[in-house]
């Protein structure tokens, strides 16, 4: 059992309150709660999230969670997909840790009591249906029709909800890590009600506070995905490696109405084509798996067709599979679409390529553990290796259940060990004044991810790398100085981060002359003969 104090009461709310754990979680999606839940019996958590819970990717992840379930599936084959995904940078020992635990991951959530879709077969009702996407040479993903994010974030907030010893805070955004004689002791924490910036202090901090694709200006991401995570923790001396791989999702619907919907990978997976304008299916001309490819490479496709015939996106078709397939499959997708007017059982669906997930990220080893002691980082937010230079499909749900587990365990085993530590100054509010400019705010928000769109997006050249580093730099001039005169803002908070994670992104792009999986740039087209990781290290 570990020792634990109980938070005293709070204060008046304008007040900065002073919150006293076990463990600290940064993060409600499904890393963090995968955590909080598998520490809480025998320790006391606190989990904060920027809105409610659930505000994370993945409560809108589609497609499902990748997984050797099926008896004629092997280990092997989920390894080798992910490898070849990877285009030589996975780690593979990593990559086997994490398909080795998938079965015992899907069974947690299982007896959680997560809803897969089952068979409809009679005498199978009570197997799974497992789906096929790109990259995998096995139908091997276990999902929840198409909303499979839903199904499971629902399952885990009732879960950490029931646990009296979770704490959960909404409308909470922490601000820096608290770091003392070498280790982690917590984190400031902004409350977006009161305004106050409030002391979390705790013997483990978990950062579990997702991507960070809201970087660019078109993403599937919500607004959440600002890459807090690894800012803070390079700000605290962590590395971080391979910020250069950022992924972009193949099929994004392309309406005005329609903020960053996906029409998942499983569409093509269950036989969906691509088109251009004029009816001529593509990506065959590209790859032997056509809409099957990696997705880095179905990705690049359609940006190279766009690009050529100048148009504003492709078509993504399933309306041959007839109208009751399509409603069974997608049924969240489908009536969506038919809100936007967009019927896909009758007609192919305008699409287009959008950030979507960041490979790279805070460096960890096989128990979640950062170079800080007492930090932990799990989920997208971490770097683990197992995406290596380009993620497999519904790799990163598995990761985050399978990291999540590892954490949570190490954590129990020395937590008893560790004091926490007494006597943590306040967050120093004495010399800031209220903004009478917040105009500087939206401004550089926009033009950031503008430049990182244009110059930072699915092709590269040094010179756009160069221009958009030059640009970083102004904008996080201007934002430290924002930020060491005016008292803060959740704005200005997530601003600063990405500002920070965009120039690591850009000087990891610079630094790699290659070509290989997400990272493409024209100035190196060809494969370095020799694969490495790029690592940055703060200092
Ligand atoms: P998230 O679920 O993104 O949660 C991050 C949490 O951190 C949020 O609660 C946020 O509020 C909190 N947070 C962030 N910064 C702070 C801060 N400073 N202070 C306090 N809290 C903070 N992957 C798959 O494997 N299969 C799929 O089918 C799939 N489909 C996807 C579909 C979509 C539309 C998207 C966007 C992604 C999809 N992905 C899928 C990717 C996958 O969903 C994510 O990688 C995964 O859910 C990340 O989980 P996470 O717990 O790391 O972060
Ligand atoms: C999708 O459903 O296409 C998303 C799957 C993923 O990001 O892994």
């Amino acid at each position: 059992m570990l020792y634990f104090r109980l938070t005293p009461p709070p204060g008046p709310a304008w007040m900065p309150q002073r919150y006293t754990h076990d463990v600290l979680v940064i993060g409600s999606g499904a890393a963090g709660l995968s955590v909080a839940i598998q520490v809480a019996d025998r320790a006391r958590v606190a989990v904060i999230c920027k809105g409610e819970l659930g505000d994370g990717s993945t409560s809108w992840a589609q497609g499902g969670i990748a997984a050797v379930l099926d008896d004629e599936d092997t280990i092997d084959s989920h390894v080798a997909d992910t490898l070849r995904a990877g285009a030589g940078l996975c780690h593979e020992d990593m990559v086997r840790f994490t398909v080795e635990h998938s079965r015992e991951s899907i069974q947690w959530l299982v007896d959680l009591g997560v809803g897969f879709t089952k068979l409809l077969t009679p005498g199978s009702e009570n197997e799974f249906h497992l789906t096929m996407e790109g990259g995998h040479s096995h139908r091997r993903i276990i999902h929840a029709a198409d909303a499979t994010g839903r199904a499971v974030s629902d399952t885990l907030i009732e879960q950490a909800r029931r646990h009296a010893s979770i704490e959960l805070f909404e409308r909470h955004i922490a601000v820096n890590l608290i770091t003392t004689a070498g280790r982690c002791r917590g984190a400031y924490v902004l409350n977006k009600d009161s305004a106050s910036v409030d002391l979390f202090s705790a013997r483990f901090v978990v950062l579990a506070t997702g991507g960070a694709s809201k970087a660019y200006l078109y993403t599937t991401n919500l607004d959440t995905a600002t890459g807090d995570g690894i800012a803070m923790a390079w700000r605290a001396g962590c590395r971080v490696a391979n910020m250069e791989f950022n992924q972009f999702h193949p099929t994004c619907l392309y309406h005005p109405s329609a903020k960053s919907f996906l029409i998942s990978e499983a569409v093509r997976g269950e036989g969906g084509v691509l088109l251009l304008p004029n009816g001529e299916r593509f990506m065959p001309r590209f790859h032997p798996q056509a809409e099957l490819a990696p997705r880095d490479i179905v990705a690049r496709a359609i940006d190279h067709e766009m690009k050529r015939l100048g148009i504003d996106c492709v078509y993504l078709d399933i309306s041959h599979k007839g109208e009751d397939f399509v409603r069974s499959h997608f049924p969240t997708i489908y009536s969506r679409c038919l809100e936007l007017g967009l019927d896909m059982a009758r007609a192919p669906l305008p699409v287009v390529p959008a950030a979507h997930y960041t490979c790279g990220g805070v460096m960890i080893d096989r128990a979640g553990q950062t170079d800080l002691p007492g930090l932990y980082a799990v989920g997208e937010t971490s770097f683990t290796g197992l995406h290596g230079a380009n993620r497999l499909a519904s790799n990163s749900l598995l990761e985050c259940f399978v990291f999540a587990r590892a954490a949570a365990q190490h954590i129990l085993a020395q937590g008893e060990k560790i004091a926490i530590s007494a006597g943590l100054p306040d967050w120093d509010a004495s010399q800031v004044t209220d903004s009478d400019e917040d105009v500087v705010i939206s401004h550089n928000w926009d033009e950031l991810r503008r430049f990182m769109w244009d110059y930072v997006g699915i092709v590269r050249t040094t010179k756009r790398l160069q221009r958009a580093l030059s640009r970083a730099h102004l904008l996080k001039q201007e934002i430290a100085e924002y930020y060491s005169n005016y008292r803060i803002t959740s704005d200005l908070v997530e601003l600063r981060n990405l500002a920070l994670v965009a120039e690591l992104i850009i000087r990891s792009a610079l630094g790699r002359h290659e070509s290989r999986g997400l990272h493409y740039t024209l100035d190196h087209p060809g494969l370095a003969a020799e694969a490495g990781d790029s690592v940055l290290t703060p200092g």
